[in-house]
């Protein structure tokens, strides 16, 4: 059976977008275009959606798709990263928007189907680039780093705690060979772990998420695109994002709390020098999370948060 991507709390994000016709949405993961069909027939026939994906795979996806429903008018497509959203929008005369939304991570069709090494489960070439013309790729994080760095990226973006004794074993087996392959990797961590020590889940899990924040930017495209996305937002205008983990997650919350003015002087301090500045207010006290019945259809929705922010 083929398993399609479905779209992560599609009915929570349409309603928390608060969408009305005329809108101009930036749409920064268009991944199978779950989402984005959705929120182009609420805007449509007035509004403008700007979908952007790195991955020229999803773009087709979502392009036959977005046609199929007869919303292809409606939309500009592009192939880029969505931390370029002043850029992008600007290619199409658009100074600002009402709305901006994404949803982070991997489709399962890049899981799955894609056969560039995300998944530990598969044996595939090591690649893990959402852009295939990407400089950097799985397979040169993993033999051209260094023992030193890959202890830091693994223990920084995959909060391993393992992360020293997996990094010296990498370092050891490619003394004697490269490592092209995601079994070898899989194989060489868990050698690295004794077993009694092994987490919840599959032991390769933390190194994986790792390595493709690396291979991608991640973090650093997430924080610039929040940044740029609240200077190009009209008032009352909506930021929506989905986190699949706790660092993306943090990321969010804090740029959330920044936007909304929370002062980040030390607790001595008799007046507040950091410059807060209230520019809106945060809609989701806690994050949103998929109901059972979601998480029930669709694992991936388990670890799903999602964070909604409105300027003023
Ligand atoms: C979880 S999927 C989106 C799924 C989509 N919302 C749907 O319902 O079909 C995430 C997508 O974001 C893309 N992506 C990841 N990082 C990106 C970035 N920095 N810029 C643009 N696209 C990115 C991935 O290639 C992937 O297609």
């Amino acid at each position: 059976m083929i398993n399609v991507h479905l779209p992560v709390l599609r009915e929570e994000v349409v309603s928390y977008l608060s969408l009305k016709k005329g809108d101009i949405v930036f749409d920064g993961t268009l991944g199978g275009a779950g989402h984005t069909v959705e929120i182009i027939k609420a805007i449509a026939p007035t509004g403008k959606l700007i979908g952007a994906d790195l991955d020229s795979q999803a773009i087709s996806t979502a392009a036959r798709k977005i046609e199929s429903e007869g919303l292809k008018k409606y939309v500009y497509l592009v192939k880029d990263n969505y931390a370029n959203i002043k850029n992008i929008i600007g290619r199409f005369d658009i100074k600002s928007i009402d709305r901006f939304f994404l949803d982070l991570g991997l489709s399962s069709n890049q899981l799955e189907r894609s056969g560039r090494g995300f998944s530990y489960i598969r044996k595939e070439k090591l690649d893990m680039r959402f852009d295939q013309d990407g400089d950097l790729s799985a397979y040169d994080v993993v033999n051209e780093y260094s023992e030193e760095e890959l202890k830091d990226i693994f223990y920084r973006y995959g909060e391993e705690p393992w992360s020293a004794s997996i990094a010296k074993a990498i370092a050891s087996t490619r003394q004697s060979k490269a490592i092209e392959f995601t079994d070898e990797l899989v194989e060489i961590i868990k050698q690295a772990v004794p077993a009694k020590f092994r987490y919840k889940g599959h032991p390769a899990k933390r190194v994986f998420q790792a390595i493709r924040i690396e291979v991608n930017g991640e973090l650093s495209s997430l924080a610039k695109a929040l940044t740029d996305a609240m200077d190009v937002l009209n008032p009352q205008g909506r930021i929506a994002v989905i986190t699949f983990h706790s660092l993306e997650d943090r990321i969010v919350k804090n740029h959330f709390e920044t936007f909304a003015g929370k002062c980040i002087c030390p607790p001595d301090l008799p007046i507040c020098v950091c410059g807060a500045k209230k520019r809106g207010f945060i809609l989701t006290k806690k994050p949103v999370i998929a109901s059972r019945e979601e998480t029930e259809q669709n694992p991936r929705s388990k670890s799903a948060k999602l964070r909604v922010f409105e300027k003023l």
